[in-house]
């Protein structure tokens, strides 16, 4: 989106990939598909409750399904209901034959290296860390937060707290102390959770100097859990650090724990995510309502049954991991793949070789892990067995064209659907995605919004354009995996999206709509950047970067990255005693990475006297944006700029570099 707010679009994909057959599928056809969406935007109230009720195990059913009003904000999803999360995931699989299934398989970093867990003996886990929290002092409402690494006790401690009542929040282990710090302290966080380290391709990543580090800023925290995991020593402060394995021993700690019986309103888990300005918003999800939705998605866009082994490579530091590793197949009674490590240890083969081992039927990832894994070549795709394989997916960012034909042929042999979902932290779950048996496939698409979501694309006034017109993407009705809010902050609740288009949810996202309604994301209107999937906001960059004693002003913009999707691009102004050059260049990646976590560390530093203002003082981010494009010959109106000779420099100094 630039400043002129026009969105333009180059794709010119017009393949088609019609969907294969399958009469066991939950939803058949794009007849069918068609009947149920409009069945689900006139009669709202009564698809999702007929949803609830199928997948959700109430113990209290709800007096209303649904009451909203987008102007206050407020959205409310089956009032009156009653249900626990961990009773869904766990409990009710205890009585229904899934008792001695595997509910998850963890795939530790070497191969030998796995766990499985049944639903049995992850209820057990789960009821005795529950019980260990209570221990701790934690109540139904406290916050815990949870810093670890892929490990089993990731799943655990997220299912106690959802037990017990007790929102959570994870924090991604690649976030730095600091971003760890803001966030506690933004939620108020009791207990907070952590690891000694993090296994990373071979080498061991610290983890407790972290939390150590930042616990020092924390007040509201009390105790805190470690679970050892890499070997690396830890520091153990007496009185406030406990060994997790020293807390589950204790002769007390039973593995009997009644579920807190939660309304279906109460927040369920909080998630810190990057938005257009200032600080990452903590986006919290309600019980009922994410959990319906969860299942939902996970049931309809993974045709999820009941032998299925489903595998989302996601960290669960993000919201894919929370829907799509836990909550949502865990719901469904399924098999759910946990994985460690990372795509390339030791080798590019692994994640095939892992599909393999567990004969995974349904494997979701990111465009980025698939771009990476398509440019070391075919070889490795070839080595293992990938017939056990269903369903492919994918998550994050568009994926190009390009990287889909490769994941369509290379790994689903020309055959299998491939349902690219675009969602948010904010929507809990699929937004727009196919249905796997139903939906004819269009490469780079996510194809068409699910039952029960009314997205339209509007221009700046909020009005419908038309077909492949650029707009903004908006959602006009409620859904139940919507976000209730951003934790303490109600106003930027609704600044944020509520108030660019009254009555509608705003998602930040441009993108246009094709002749047969197709949905093709065009990327962020904001000033959020997808790096590898992940999203920063520029403005926590550049604090980051201006936080730096040499440092005097700083702009960021994305700049397109092969693999990436997206890299990080700062222009920087040095104070006057400071000199440009590598040392510098080094220092201040080092700072981003300490400030906010090695995922926001820029690619290129590109230093400049000036940076490209308006007469009021506002950097003109377009023409940034524009330079490491390398589209310098659009760099549209420039004639407000205070002083246009800024631009031809950084021009020079961004091809010196590049
Ligand atoms: C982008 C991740 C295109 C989008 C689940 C969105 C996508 C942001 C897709 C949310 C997709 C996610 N196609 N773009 N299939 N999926 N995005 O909150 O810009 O980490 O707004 O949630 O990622 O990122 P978040």
């Amino acid at each position: 989106m630039n400043e002129e707010n026009k969105i333009e679009s180059l794709s010119t994909e017009h393949r088609i990939f019609n969907p294969p057959t399958n009469p066991t599928a939950c939803v058949k056809s794009l007849e069918e598909y068609k009947a149920i969406y409009d069945r689900s935007i006139n009669d709202m109230d009564g698809f999702w409750a007929e949803r609830a009720e199928e997948l959700l195990t109430w113990d209290r059913k709800w007096d209303t399904v649904l009451e909203y009003d987008f102007d206050k904000p407020e959205i409310k999803w089956f009032e009156g209901g009653k249900l626990n999360a961990s009773a869904n995931c766990l409990d009710r699989h205890l009585e229904n034959g899934r008792r001695n299934k595997a509910a998850l398989i963890w795939q530790g970093e070497q191969d030998n290296e796995v766990k499985v867990y049944t639903y049995d003996m992850l209820h057990r886990e789960v009821c005795r860390f529950a019980n260990v929290l209570k221990k701790l002092g934690v109540e139904k409402g406290d916050r815990v937060s949870i810093y670890l690494p892929m490990i089993p006790e990731l799943a655990i401690a997220m299912l106690a707290c959802t037990r017990i009542g007790a929102p959570h929040t994870i924090i991604f282990a690649g976030f730095s102390s600091n971003s760890l710090r803001d966030r506690i302290n933004d939620c108020g966080v009791k207990v907070h959770i952590t690891g000694d380290g993090v296994l990373r391709g071979g080498r061991v990543i610290p983890l407790k100097p972290n939390s150590d580090e930042a616990l020092k800023e924390c007040p509201t925290v009390e105790q805190c859990v470690v679970v050892p995991r890499a070997g690396n020593e830890v520091n153990m402060v007496e009185g406030r650090d406990h060994l997790w394995a020293d807390l589950m021993s204790d002769p007390d700690i039973t593995d009997n724990c009644p579920y807190e019986l939660m309304d279906s309103e109460d927040p369920l888990f909080i998630l810190y995510t990057s938005g257009s300005t200032g600080k990452p918003k903590g986006v919290f999800h309600t019980t009922g309502g994410y959990m319906t939705y969860a299942a939902h998605t996970c049931q309809w866009v993974f045709d999820l049954k009941d032998d299925d082994v489903h595998w989302c490579t996601a960290d669960i530091g993000w919201v894919t991991g929370h829907s799509y590793i836990v909550y949502g197949p865990l719901a469904l009674g399924a098999t759910s793949v946990m994985f460690e490590s990372v795509p390339t240890y030791p080798d590019p083969a692994r994640f095939w070789q892992i599909c393999e081992k567990f004969r995974v039927n349904i494997f979701y990832t990111a465009p980025t892990a698939i771009r990476a894994l398509m440019r070391e070549g075919d070889q490795w795709t070839e080595k293992y067995d990938l017939s056990s394989l269903r369903i492919l997916g994918t998550v994050g960012e568009p994926i190009n064209p390009e990287a889909w034909m490769w994941y369509h042929n290379q790994i689903g042999g020309g055959k299998l659907p491939i349902v690219d979902t675009w969602w948010q932290t904010e929507t809990g779950g699929h937004v727009l995605s196919p249905l796997p048996y139903a939906t004819p496939l269009k490469p780079g698409s996510a194809t068409l919004p699910l039952p029960g979501i009314d997205a339209a694309i509007v221009d700046r006034h909020g009005n419908e354009v038309g077909p492949n017109e650029g707009g903004f993407l908006v959602i006009r009705k409620p859904w139940p995996g919507m976000l209730r809010g951003v934790w303490g902050n109600q106003e930027r609740f609704k600044q944020q999206y509520f108030q660019g288009f009254p009555g509608v949810y705003e998602s930040g996202d441009g993108a246009r709509r094709d002749e047969d309604g197709y949905f093709w994301i065009m990327g962020r209107v904001d000033d959020v950047i997808n790096v590898s999937g992940h999203r920063l906001g520029t403005a926590e960059i550049e604090s980051a970067l201006v936080s730096h004693p040499a440092v005097s002003e700083a702009a960021v913009v994305g700049m397109p990255h092969e693999i990436k999707g997206q890299s990080i691009y700062a222009y920087v102004t040095l104070k006057a005693e400071f000199d440009e050059g590598e040392d510098i260049t080094k220092e201040l990646r080092n700072h981003v990475r300490k400030e906010i976590g090695p995922l926001a560390a820029p690619e290129v530093i590109q230093f400049s006297p000036s940076l490209p203002k308006t007469r009021s003082g506002k950097i003109m981010r377009r023409i940034l944006r524009k330079i490491v494009e390398g589209d310098t010959a659009n760099l549209g109106d420039t004639s407000t700029l205070a002083d246009p000779s800024v631009v031809t420099a950084l021009i020079e100094g961004y091809h010196e570099i590049m």
